[in-house]
């Protein structure tokens, strides 16, 4: 009997149900008024005295076994956990983690930091929303001067002396309040001009500009520094300077890196001359030093200003400025492999 019984509490102990009826159909044959452990109990009371004590244990195990796993399957059943318990199976494959990835402005604006900060510029930063004197007095565009008019500026409503920085040209002339020559640093930051929103402008987009302000600094330095960070960006080594006009900087150029015109990108790109137009430099106009209480006679600086989402559109080959600003995953996405 002993052995009957020991078989019993092994079909219990492998017993597994997914259904209700399942284990109702198991209760009522182990547990139920006609069921085994009842005709065992019966039979057990004809066993001989010493056989008693060995079954009467052996039963009792059956009979709270199967019992327990009657409450138990009905348990399992309602919390819809399944035999694993609450974490399910632990050697089920993890689920992916998303990874995020930086908005390329962030990426492009890192990477113009970081090869500056390798020649010795530091990171300035100053607020969106300037005076008159930061953005334009200060460097040398008086009132009225129709210099202005080259950056359509949004004006503060109730206080025509404040505005958005159209530049941050604005955080160079803090940074020379505050600091004496030598200076070497950039701005990176958010600028806002009142302009239309097409393709290829918007009225909030993002530059990086530079200042270097020391005694003997020379045209050659600035077009050697160019030279050097164009390579480091891009991977090109051509650069070539036009002359240009900007109220802050005399003489002032326009920077054009060649591109090539391998592809028929390149061709499109470049209006088929190979030539692309980066950013704007010059030497710092001896006014503006005047006004930054910077002696012009024994100090001379370059300066030079960059939009980032430019840069990032030919980096990536970004065809419409607007993307920056849609947040639109399948777009952001694209950066993840990129730091
Ligand atoms: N501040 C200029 C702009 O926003 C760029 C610039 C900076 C040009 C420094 C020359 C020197 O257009």
């Amino acid at each position: 009997m002993l052995d009957t019984i020991q078989k019993y509490i092994d079909e219990v102990a492998q017993f597994k149900a997914t259904k209700l009826d399942e284990i109702e159909a198991f209760r009522i044959k182990f547990i139920g008024s006609k069921g085994i452990i009842k005709s065992l109990f019966s039979d057990f009371k004809t066993l001989p005295n010493d056989q008693k004590k060995a079954v009467g244990q052996a039963l009792n195990t059956l009979k709270n076994a199967a019992t327990e796993k009657v409450k138990i399957a009905i348990e399992n059943l309602e919390n819809q956990i399944g035999d694993e318990g609450i974490y399910g199976d632990l050697t089920r494959p993890a689920a992916p983690i998303e990874i995020g990835s930086r908005h390329p402005i962030s990426i492009v604006k890192n990477k113009i930091v970081d090869i500056f900060s390798r020649i010795g510029f530091t990171v300035s930063e100053g607020p969106e929303i300037e005076d008159d004197w930061h953005n334009f007095s200060a460097l040398n565009l008086p009132e009225y001067h129709p210099a202005r008019d080259m950056q359509d500026t949004f004006f503060i409503e109730k206080n025509p002396d404040m505005l958005l920085r159209t530049h941050t040209s604005s955080v160079q002339v803090r940074y020379m309040d505050n600091h004496k020559p030598p200076i070497r640093t950039i701005s990176p930051g958010r600028v806002f001009r009142n302009e239309d929103i097409s393709a290829r402008a918007h009225c909030i987009f993002h530059q990086v500009e530079g200042l270097y302000i020391d005694t003997d600094v020379s045209f050659a330095d600035l077009k050697q520094t160019l030279l050097y960070f164009t390579k480091e960006l891009f991977g090109k080594s051509k650069i070539r300077l036009r002359p240009s006009f900007f109220p802050f900087t005399e003489p002032s150029a326009e920077v054009d890196i060649y591109w090539g015109l391998e592809t028929e990108t390149d061709y499109r790109i470049t209006k088929g001359t190979g030539w692309l137009e980066i950013m704007g430099c010059g030497m710092v106009d001896p006014n503006v030093l005047k006004n930054a209480g910077i002696d012009p006679e024994k100090y001379t600086g370059y300066a030079f200003g960059m939009g980032i989402e430019r840069i990032a559109m030919l980096l990536y080959q970004i065809p419409d400025i607007r993307m920056f600003y849609e947040n639109d995953v399948k777009f952001l996405e694209q950066f993840k492999a990129v730091i």
